[in-house]
């Protein structure tokens, strides 16, 4: 008879600490969602706490193998209502690895739905490892590709992560509710330098609103993380109280317990609709080194309706992110608490109207 695998049990979250190219804990068709990041076969460093390491420089034969193997037992255990979320990048030396990698997933018999980019970095923020120096330009995306087990049974809901309607006159059209599918490009930044994030010996973790997202979005009530690292889906899992299971071949358990353990909260993701990250941008450029009372004082603002609106918009989204920017955060709750006592049919709108420092409520 087989020994009882080694695992952890932490809230309703599994984690086996064992490969995942013979999952047999897991019963046939029990999984909604898999969310996973694969060893990128590039020299990244797992090692586990006895000091094991991941041989991540297999021969691409040997690397394939192992894959198409995870991915038909990750076919086997997914309903066929499930999804499946396969995160990879293509690193400077590596061009193409990821659609390689993709496109093994058909043959363990998936369907491949649609792709998704994660931006880690736009206009200037958010981190990455910089890889072009001057013979390319730094890699600032990867991808996110989706996969069903059945493309007529399974379904999905883009306002489960969706955002506010720019034209709040579309509410009504296509939802009911101001929300409406922000797209396949998630803009998900590392809130820390990817030198922190890196915990010692495991290298490449996701940021939480990765899973997350794709967690929400499928309404999954079981998830599966089939190479679990330092156990980010599972930490996104236990947030949303869903059950997950996880499986790491070259564990370090205090990463793990800690990870799935101490999220207990983060920010609600957001995703940042890159106009209005503009609008945010136009804004800083302007105010430049200027405080905020020198800024009042320049009359260099004036806003078109729609600028208004997005505007309100992006106030939603400082508070989302619990932005501590003082500026913008002074700056918009200003304009969210006046607007709607104001004439929107005005065609612009002056900001120094609204900043009048004769205004008893301007502090
Ligand atoms: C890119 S990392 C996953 C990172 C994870 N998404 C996170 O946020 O921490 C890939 C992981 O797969 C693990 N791994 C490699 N081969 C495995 C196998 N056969 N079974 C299970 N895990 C394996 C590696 O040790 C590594 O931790």
């Amino acid at each position: 008879m087989d020994s009882e695998p080694n695992y952890d049990k932490i809230g309703n979250q599994i984690i086996y600490y064992k490969s995942s190219e013979d999952m047999k804990e897991v019963k046939d068709s029990s999984i909604d969602v898999i969310v996973t990041s694969p060893p990128y076969n590039r020299s990244k460093v797992y090692s586990d706490d006895e000091g094991n390491v991941y041989d991540d420089q297999k021969s691409e034969a040997e690397y394939e193998a192992l894959l198409l193997q995870v991915w038909s037992e990750c076919y086997r255990v997914l309903s066929s209502k499930g999804m499946f979320f396969l995160n990879i990048g293509d690193s400077a030396n590596s061009q193409g690895l990821s659609n390689r990698i993709a496109e093994l997933a058909p043959n363990a018999g998936f369907f491949r739905l649609q792709t998704i980019i994660w931006l880690k970095s736009f206009l200037g923020r958010g981190h990455y490892t910089p890889s072009g120096r001057s013979r390319r330009l730094n890699n600032i995306f990867e991808y996110i590709f989706v996969f069903v087990k059945d493309r007529k049974k399974y379904r999905m809901n883009p306002q489960a992560i969706g955002i506010p309607y720019a034209d709040k006159s579309n509410i009504g059209r296509y939802a009911k509710s101001d929300l409406r599918d922000a797209g396949n490009v998630w803009f998900i930044p590392y809130s820390r330098t990817t030198g922190s994030t890196i915990k010692k010996g495991h290298e490449a973790p996701f940021p939480i609103e990765l899973p997350y997202r794709c967690i929400k979005l499928t309404g999954a009530k079981n998830v599966l993380d089939p190479f679990a690292g330092t156990g980010t889906t599972l930490a996104a899992a236990r947030i949303l109280d869903v059950n997950g299971i996880g499986y790491e071949k070259f564990p370090r358990k205090k990463v793990i317990q800690q990870r799935i353990s101490e999220h207990q909260f983060f920010p609600q993701p957001v995703n940042l609709i890159p106009h209005l990250e503009q609008t945010i941008y136009k804004y800083v450029e302007l105010a430049d080194n200027l405080t905020f009372d020198e800024l009042l004082d320049q009359n260099i603002f004036s806003f078109t309706k729609k600028e208004y609106n997005e505007i309100r918009i992006v106030q939603d989204v400082l508070d989302n992110l619990r932005q501590d920017t003082k500026l913008f955060t002074e700056y918009f709750s200003y304009f969210h608490t006046h607007i709607d006592k104001k004439d929107l049919s005005d065609k612009r709108i002056e900001l120094t109207k609204f900043f009048d420092k004769s205004d008893p409520n301007h502090t």
